[in-house]
């Protein structure tokens, strides 16, 4: 396990003067959140993760744990354990939490997808559903990422089971059933592949001014960002992260996790460390870009290895928690600020 963990480090390069200063210190001098999801079941095992998060992040987002299936897995019998333990541990560790997520077409209940369910009673199940879990949470979130993944790639809307539903209203119905109950929390539409500008980023900035014409609760936009260490950032990410912070919308960068095809090497660590830098200098030089989340930090606890076959290594923390070149990388981002 030593053997292991030195090999790596002296192959990453990475020296103990660039890690003595956590993240979230770095983070906070610059008036940015950063933060990770959370791996519950491994906050609860893994003493070093924990430790790890209270000390590097300065926000979580439960992975799994606030999604319907796991909110409500039994119809009508709410489980918010784990996210109430999240929540606490969050509170314990001074950070803040964002919600994740009230609407989605993945991860629903067996029983809703398999009641047969008209459209009209589909709308109050989701209305039940939102009003529900925003108000649990109530005043605990900084922020709810109310919709997640509204649009396919090409800027059509996504047929899910809500805009079979209720159509393209399903978005704007669910919004002002989180603000009213939750008054507090910023609410956001998230998505991926909206990084850049694209057809896909297009659709969801039309759909974001047309909500803020109607004066629908809308405060910001959220850009996962799962990417790969061969195909980089964006060129275009700045600009478009500017282009909806200009009418009126907070940003916030939700999912990091940069993807190698394995086995990783030096050559694509530091690719891999490019792609997190530029991410990262991105947010900086958006005044309205708020939070700098990764989706994990540790290759220990990552679902890419398990959704992309041959690819992983994809965070800031080899298994063994040594941080990588991609955690010096966003460390010297943030403590460089913004590049003129
Ligand atoms: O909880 C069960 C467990 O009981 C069972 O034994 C095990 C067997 O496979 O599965 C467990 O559930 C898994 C769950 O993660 C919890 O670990 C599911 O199979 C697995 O599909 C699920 O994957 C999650 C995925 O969302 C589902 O779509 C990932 O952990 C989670 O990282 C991922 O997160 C999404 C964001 O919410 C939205 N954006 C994309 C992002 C990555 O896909």
């Amino acid at each position: 396990m030593f053997a292991r963990a030195l090999i790596f480090a002296v192959v990453l390069g990475v020296t103990s003067s660039q890690t003595d200063t956590p993240l979230r210190t770095l983070a906070e001098a610059r008036g940015k959140l950063i933060g990770t999801a959370v791996d519950t079941t491994a906050l609860v095992t893994d003493r070093g993760y924990r430790e790890t998060i209270a000390r590097t992040f300065s926000s979580v987002t439960p992975e799994n744990v606030m999604k319907w299936e796991r909110v409500e897995h039994v119809r009508g019998v709410p489980d918010y354990t784990a996210a109430d333990q999240l929540v606490s541990f969050a509170k314990a560790n001074n950070q803040l939490v964002r919600g994740h997520t009230l609407v989605w077409h993945k991860q629903v209940p067996d029983w809703l997808t398999s009641a047969g369910f008209s459209g009209e009673d589909l709308a109050d199940v989701l209305r039940s559903h939102v009003v529900d879990e925003a108000s649990h949470f109530a005043g605990q979130l900084y922020a709810w990422d109310v919709v997640n993944e509204p649009f396919n790639d090409d800027g059509t809307w996504r047929t899910s089971i809500w805009y079979g539903a209720m159509g393209t209203e399903y978005v704007a119905q669910a919004l002002q059933w989180a603000r009213g109950a939750d008054p507090a929390a910023k609410l956001y539409i998230n998505d991926y592949n909206v990084e850049g500008i694209n057809p896909k980023s297009d659709a969801l900035y039309t759909l974001a001014q047309s909500l803020l014409a109607r004066g629908v609760p809308l405060d910001g936009i959220g850009f996962q960002a799962h990417l790969t260490a061969q195909h980089g950032a964006p060129t275009t990410f700045t600009a478009n992260l500017q282009r909806f912070a200009d009418i009126g919308l907070d940003v916030a960068i939700t999912e990091v996790d940069v993807r190698i095809a394995l086995p990783a090497d030096e050559d694509k660590l530091s690719k891999q460390a490019d792609v997190y830098r530029a991410l990262m200098q991105s947010c900086l030089a958006v005044d309205r870009c708020v939070s700098y989340t990764v989706w994990g930090f540790t290759d220990e606890h990552s679902w890419v290895p398990h959704a992309f076959n041959g690819q992983g290594a994809a965070t800031l923390f080899d298994e063994l928690l040594n941080p990588k070149p991609a955690y010096v990388a966003v460390a010297n981002a943030l403590a460089e600020g913004v590049i003129p």
